[in-house]
């Protein structure tokens, strides 16, 4: 993250800690919680719009009356973007007469659809313990089986409710809320950020978290909590950041912080210097800054729980028998612009690994060119919205045509999902900035699973060649991690070139795909001619365009076509050109023929795009800010396509 940008310091707010999922707030104490939930979940409604929901805790009296849920009142909506305003109508209608304590939830649906019922809050059997969650709990399946053979009924489709049956047990058997938090909490593998209301206690709540965030915070009269500072700041700045693993009790005006074991702990200061606004952009410049750093998290999240470094790999979410999947010849990948690009990056793996034939189709061009799609065609589309028109009808057409189809979207319950026989989800969190950056690399990330789950039911791959792919999978997230961690030297470096008229991306084998992302970022964000290209196709024509005014960025990580890159990279050189080498670190045969270097980190070839398209993120959000340019709203563009 740029220094400049850093908006709070105390305990670490670090971009690796950012997480794109879900909104949360929760208050005790507030004399009108409904209000007060409400309005937090309007300023958090930027994570996520699938739905939302409350819970307002009925102090004993006040019970009775309410129907269903004994003294937890629940109200959830599920209608996309529209939830919140659904939720207001029960504002100001006193309908809980003395409640004091509230939590809320705005969803981006990661597990189940986004439906009334699958909407957060969720409750345990009896009705008396309440549940909001941000994240992803990996072992759900697990605790869901060992909780209905114990007699437990889960009614929705996600894997937050199974905490609620698992405190409800802890709950009954006579603990605290806090108590009942404690021993469930290390039953719980994956990412959360989870907070519980109980009927029992109506003056408390019990927050915890590992690596998904949590703030927690409280003036004199109130305790608060919420996945995000922005939700809070209007109220009060005195807020802490819940540490891994920590589990804090808040009650009227207190904070109590322990540890797993029950030690009590210090909550580290925040010092805040932002207002609302900025603090949704988390204290980035824009969404589009913002969304380049969640690559990491975001990256993560996408292959949390389908791919393991021995190799193994589960999909069974893909909703296609492994029998029919194991039987395919032959793959059509259907995507426009950045998911287009994805797929020729997709493709690369789908030939090597799984040993099939693949094309990646334009998928305005591929509807109406009377496409052949034999017995065994696998239709893949991939869409970060799930609901750009031209894929939409190409792969409705390949449908019709007999492929089986399996759509790659960000966006649970799009269109497309309810077209495609299967469905793979990034999970990369609501993209704002119109420009794809982390949905980007995660559809690039979640192809290359795919791969892999192809390669081992084909047996395309032997099983140790197999481990040691998934093994770099498994660290591209990493890697991804160490060249956001650059971005400030990348976009000095964009600054330099904020006033080039026409650039060439060039590229070879895995480096193609990604110089043609290159120039598409650059063309919709800075408003710059370029042109993504073969390098080895530069001498049949396009070459007569580079003089002394032409800048040609290439991608020369080193591989297995390093040498014939450079071969091309001297042919633009003599010819007078500017050259900026996006390269690997400590590589002097390439720095020395540049005059331009972006330099990344070392990975494998076979997985460096999803890194080498990061630097080229920056590389046009740089010239474009610096050209004054809008990066979140470029003009002309649109964020979703639904015309052709
Ligand atoms: C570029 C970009 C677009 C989209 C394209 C397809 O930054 O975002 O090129 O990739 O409009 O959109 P989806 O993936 O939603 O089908």
């Amino acid at each position: 993250m740029p220094r400049a940008q850093v908006p709070v310091t105390g305990r670490s707010w670090a971009p690796g800690s950012l997480w794109p999922m879900c909104g949360i707030i929760g208050v005790t104490g507030s004399d009108d919680p409904l209000r007060f939930v409400l309005d937090g979940l309007a300023l958090l409604e930027y994570r996520g719009y699938d739905s939302a929901g409350v819970v307002l805790v009925a102090t004993a009296g006040e019970a009775e009356g309410l129907s269903g849920t004994g003294a937890l009142w629940r109200r959830r909506s599920a209608v996309r973007g529209e939830s919140i305003p659904a939720l207001e109508r029960f504002a100001g209608t006193d309908l809980v007469p003395g409640a004091r304590t509230g939590i809320g939830h705005t969803r981006w649906a990661t597990h189940g659809a986004p439906t009334e019922g699958n909407a957060h809050p969720h409750l345990d059997c009896t009705g008396r313990v309440a549940v909001v969650h941000n994240g992803i709990i990996e072992n759900h399946r697990h605790l869901a089986a060992k909780l209905v053979a114990a007699g437990h009924v889960l009614r929705s489709e996600t894997d937050t409710e199974v905490v609620a049956h698992l405190v409800e047990a802890e709950v009954t058997a006579g603990a605290s809320l806090l108590e009942a938090v404690q021993r469930c909490v290390s039953e719980i593998r994956g990412d959360f950020g989870l907070v519980l209301a109980s009927a029992d206690e109506p003056e408390v709540l019990v927050a915890t978290r590992q690596t998904s965030p949590l703030i927690v915070g409280r003036t004199s009269s109130l305790g608060l909590v919420a996945s995000d500072i922005s939700a809070l700041l209007e109220t009060t700045r005195e807020l802490y950041a819940l540490g891994d693993g920590e589990i804090a009790e808040l009650r009227p005006g207190v904070i109590r912080v322990v540890d797993r074991a029950g030690t009590r702990v210090e909550p580290t200061r925040l010092r805040v210097g932002w207002g609302v606004r900025a603090a949704q952009r988390e204290g980035f410049e824009d969404f589009m800054s913002k969304e380049i750093h969640e690559q990491p998290r975001a990256l993560t999240d996408t292959i949390l729980g389908r791919i393991h470094a021995d190799g193994t790999t589960e999909l069974e979410e893909l909703g296609i028998k492994e029998i029919e999947l194991a039987a395919i010849s032959r793959v059509i990948v259907i995507a426009c612009g950045s998911s287009y690009h994805a797929g020729l990056t997709g493709r690369v793996a789908i030939e090597a690994w799984a040993k099939l034939a693949c094309t990646v189709e334009i998928a305005s061009e591929f509807r109406y060119r009377n496409p052949i799609i034999e017995p065994g065609t696998l239709v893949l589309a991939i869409s970060q919205s799930g609901e750009t028109v031209d894929t939409f009808h190409a792969l409705r057409e390949a449908k019709r045509r007999g492929a089986l189809t399996v759509v790659l979207t960000n966006v649970v319950d799009s269109l497309m999902t309810r077209e495609a026989d299967g469905v793979l989800y990034t999970r990369a969190g609501p993209e704002i900035g119109v420009a794809s950056t982390k949905c980007h690399t995660a559809q690039i990330l979640l192809l290359q699973v795919f791969a892999l789950h192809l390669a081992s039911l084909r047996r395309s791959l032997s099983t140790d060649e197999i481990a040691e792919l998934a093994a770099l999978v498994v660290a591209v997230p990493a890697r991804v991690g160490d060249v956001v961690a650059r971005f400030d030297e990348y976009r000095h470096t964009a600054e330099q070139l904020a006033f080039v008229d026409d650039v060439f991306f060039l590229g070879r084998g895995g480096g193609y795909a990604v110089a043609l992302e290159g120039a598409l970022k650059l063309k919709e964000l800075a408003y710059v001619r370029a042109e993504g290209y073969p390098a080895g196709e530069m001498k049949h024509g396009p070459i007569s365009l580079i003089d002394r005014d032409a800048v040609v960025v290439v991608v020369a990580n080193r591989g297995s076509l390093s040498a014939k890159l450079l071969a091309n990279v001297e042919e633009v050189r003599a010819r007078g050109a500017t050259v900026v080498a996006l390269c690997d670190t400590d590589d002097p045969e390439v720095a020395g023929l540049a005059d331009i270097v972006l330099e990344v980190p070392h990975t494998d070839e076979t997985v460096a795009a999803a890194v080498l398209v990061v630097p080229l993120q920056v590389l046009a959000y740089g010239v474009a800010r610096a050209r004054g340019n809008d990066v979140d709203r470029p003009r002309n563009l649109a964020k979703v396509v639904t015309v052709e």
